[in-house]
């Protein structure tokens, strides 16, 4: 049965004392109603990573995520943040190939490979994103263009590293739009990458793998879309900085585990 997975993708937001106050209050949350199968991730901003950490220490089911990292272990890279830094900060995951890291930052495939194998080589697991703009949805090049991103990234891996992976389908035109990808819509591309997954290496893998979907998630549309067949839960921006909106969206997905 796969990992569900809820995460919190704070992007840029939060001061010190904020952040904290929000890391407990989920962690508050996240003790009082729980699923053995769901997972429920945080992450914060570089700065925080060790003191949310610390706060969300021994809460069953929580772990944190950094939101990118340096492919190299270390060295001369001045405001650069390696995987080493990471898991020593406490950190589980590592975010790779957001959208705002690919458009913003010009991350190409090839450097968010080398980012994946050096997160995988130290024990970090990555959350490695999709996703298509509104201009190849709208021409049709939807599906080409996500099984190129994993054509060219995460396909070079070995099936045990794959194993490491939780994928995270967000669609480049809903981040942030309040525009989400419907039900439908979702669970079709999560379907086709579960089947490239399969074609690719083995069903096996395929079935096994949490694909997880991104874009406008809210308390209102979370169940629907959670309830998707291959929807494995969601990796949720706005509505995580808001400690009642990010568990209405929490329990959304365990109201679809009972
Ligand atoms: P929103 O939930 O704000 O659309 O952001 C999604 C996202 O980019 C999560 O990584």
């Amino acid at each position: 049965m796969r990992l569900k997975v809820v995460a919190g993708n704070w992007k840029m937001n939060k001061t010190y004392g904020e952040a904290l106050m929000l890391a407990t209050e989920v962690a508050y949350d996240a003790s009082k109603v729980h699923h053995q199968r769901l997972l429920t991730i945080l992450a914060p901003p570089f700065p925080f990573l060790s003191a949310v950490s610390r706060s969300i220490e021994g809460t069953e089911g929580m772990a944190v995520a950094a939101q990118n990292c340096h492919q190299e272990e270390a060295g001369a890279f001045t405001g650069e943040v390696s995987v080493p830094m990471i898991i020593s900060a406490g950190a589980r995951f590592v975010i790779i190939g957001h959208s705002e890291r690919r458009m913003i930052f010009n991350e190409s495939n090839e450097l968010l490979l080398q980012k994946t194998k050096s997160a995988i080589n130290h024990g970090l697991k990555p959350i490695f994103c999709v996703g298509e703009t509104k201009a190849q949805r709208d021409s049709g090049k939807h599906f080409e263009t996500i099984k190129e991103q994993l054509d060219e990234t995460i396909f070079h891996l070995n099936e045990f590293s794959f194993l490491e992976i939780i994928i995270a389908y967000e669609p480049v035109w809903a981040i942030g739009t309040g525009v989400n990808a419907s039900a439908a819509q979702a669970q079709e591309m999560h379907a086709f990458i579960r089947q490239t997954i399969s074609g690719k290496f083995n069903q096996k893998l395929g079935d096994s793998v949490s694909i997880i979907y991104g874009g406008s998630v809210s308390p209102k549309n979370a169940k629907e879309i959670f309830s998707c067949k291959d929807v494995d839960g969601g990796l949720i921006g706005g509505a995580a900085l808001n400690t009642e909106d990010f568990s209405n969206i929490r329990k959304a997905m365990i109201s679809c585990l009972e």
